[in-house]
Parts: structure tokens; C-alpha cells; sequence
């Protein structure tokens, strides 16, 4: 029932007591009648505001690693281990090559120019897809550097990272400013990106408070398309993992 209705209603109802108050005033009037004019709400459909729209959480899979729901973590490995998604390469200033899904790189490729003209500043991909061969050297690499337990909390096994469906990548600043590390965040480009990437379909997949969460340290360079239903729907919600929105165990370790 449109709002204006129950005015309508409430302004007749007004209009009706005037005219019987002023016809009890009149010189020649006969006894005053009290009338008692029907209540709005008796006649009109109560007011209620607009129901809010229903977000439908299994529209997509959560399992699934060609669904760009697909939630990836310390508990949730891709099945199978070595998926391997159909990319395109995309046309942007680059560290390595930017390989990304069709769908994610359409939405990078908007991101990247709506930062550029709205004072984020220019951005380039940084890493995009690895594949799990790619993921195997990655991450032994920096247990080497770092020791087991440091290299888990900033880089996933092979077979365990978002790197691996081509939804995820992370982004650094044109010229390099703060590549992969935690000052990022503050850069041009890390703030005009924390607040505007949902626009785009992009979540901060590893903000700084939730490492009990998600596993993994504070990366503010580290973006996850989920489309622009999920994201916008999460910013509104203000819920920033996707362990947290679709109910899912925290993942902060390998299962034993
Ligand atoms: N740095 C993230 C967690 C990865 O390796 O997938
Ligand atoms: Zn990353």
C-alpha cells in the first residue's frame, strides 16, 4: 500500500472533523453532534515500511572453485587440489603477468580506472593467478626464509590459496609504493581501495583485525572478487570476512 494513502486517508478524516467543528459553530446550528470521525488506520492498510530485500546465500556455491563464492582457507582446501580455472590475461600495468577469470578481470579493469580518476591512484597487478606448481615454490620459498609457522600466516600451501581459482590478486601501487607490506594500507591507493573496492565486486579478503578469522595476517593488498551482489551486500551488513557471512567455521589453522 503506497504511503501517500494513509495521508489521504488521515487528510479526509482532518477535513471531515473541520467541516462538522464548523458547522457547530454556525449561528443557526442545531445541537452540537460530536462526531467521531473513523480512524485513519481502521480504513487504510497500516503503514509498514518497505521489507528489506532478501539476500539469498546459497545462490551461489561456497564449494565449488569455478563459483566466485567459492570460500577458500586453512579448512576449506580447493577440490580438487590442482584446479585450474580458464583465464584471460588483462591489459594493465603489471609486476607479473595478470592472469585473472573473465568476470574478475572486467571488474579489475573498471576498479583500476575508477581509482585512478576518483584520487586512488594508479594501481598495478602485483601477483594474480598462481597456479598450484606456482603456489608449491611460493610457499616453500618463504618457509625456507621465514621458518613453517611465519610463512603459514602469510602465504598459503599449494592447493589452500584463493591465488589458485584467478579471483584473487594482489594489487601495489603506480610506482611501487609499500609492495606487499603492511604500510600499504596506508598509501593513496590502500585507503582509495579499502573503501571503494566493493563497488566493484573486490573484498579485502584479509583485514587487520580478523587473523583469527581468516588465518592470515593483515594484507591490504590482497583482493577477492565475489561479485558486486556478495560485496555490496557484505559492506552493508559491515561484515568483512567471508567466514563470518556465510556462517563457516574460523580457519586460523590447518586441520591437525
Ligand atoms: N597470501 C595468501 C594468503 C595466499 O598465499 O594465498
Ligand atoms: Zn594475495
Amino acid at each position: 500500500m503506497p504511503r501517500h494513502w494513509k495521508s489521504s486517508s488521515a487528510g479526509l478524516a482532518a477535513l471531515g472533523l473541520l467541516a462538522v467543528t464548523l458547522a457547530g459553530c454556525a449561528p443557526d446550528a442545531g445541537p452540537v453532534v460530536t462526531h467521531t470521525p473513523t480512524p485513519a488506520a481502521s480504513t487504510a492498510a497500516p503503514l509498514v515500511d518497505k521489507p528489506k530485500s532478501f539476500f539469498n546465500k546459497t545462490q551461489y556455491s561456497i564449494d565449488d572453485p569455478t563459483s566466485i563464492w567459492v570460500v577458500v582457507n586453512k579448512l576449506r582446501p580447493l577440490q580438487p587440489a590442482n584446479y585450474a580455472p580458464k583465464l584471460v590475461t588483462l591489459n594493465v600495468p603489471h609486476i607479473s603477468a595478470p592472469l585473472m577469470t573473465q568476470e574478475a578481470g572486467d571488474a579489475l579493469l573498471k576498479m583500476f580506472a575508477a581509482s585512478a580518476a576518483e584520487g586512488g591512484g594508479a594501481l598495478q597487478v602485483q601477483n594474480s593467478y598462481r597456479s598450484f606448481a606456482v603456489q608449491t615454490n611460493t610457499h616453500n620459498s618463504l618457509v625456507a626464509s621465514l621458518g613453517q609457522s611465519k610463512a603459514d600466516a602469510q602465504s598459503a600451501r599449494p592447493g589452500y590459496s584463493e591465488h589458485q581459482t584467478g579471483l584473487a590478486l594482489d594489487v601495489a601501487a603506480l610506482p611501487s609504493k609499500c609492495d606487499i607490506a603492511a604500510c600499504f594500507g596506508q598509501t593513496p591507493q590502500g585507503i582509495w581501495l579499502a573503501a571503494n573496492s566493493w563497488r566493484f565486486g573486490y573484498i579485502l579478503r584479509y583485514p587487520a583485525d580478523m587473523t583469527a578469522i581468516t588465518g592470515y595476517i593483515y594484507e591490504p593488498w590482497h583482493f577477492r572478487y565475489v561479485g558486486v551482489a556478495l560485496s555490496t551486500e557484505m559492506h552493508n551488513d559491515g561484515i568483512t570476512t567471508l567466514e563470518e557471512f556465510f556462517g563457516l567455521p574460523a580457519a586460523p589453522d590447518y586441520a591437525p
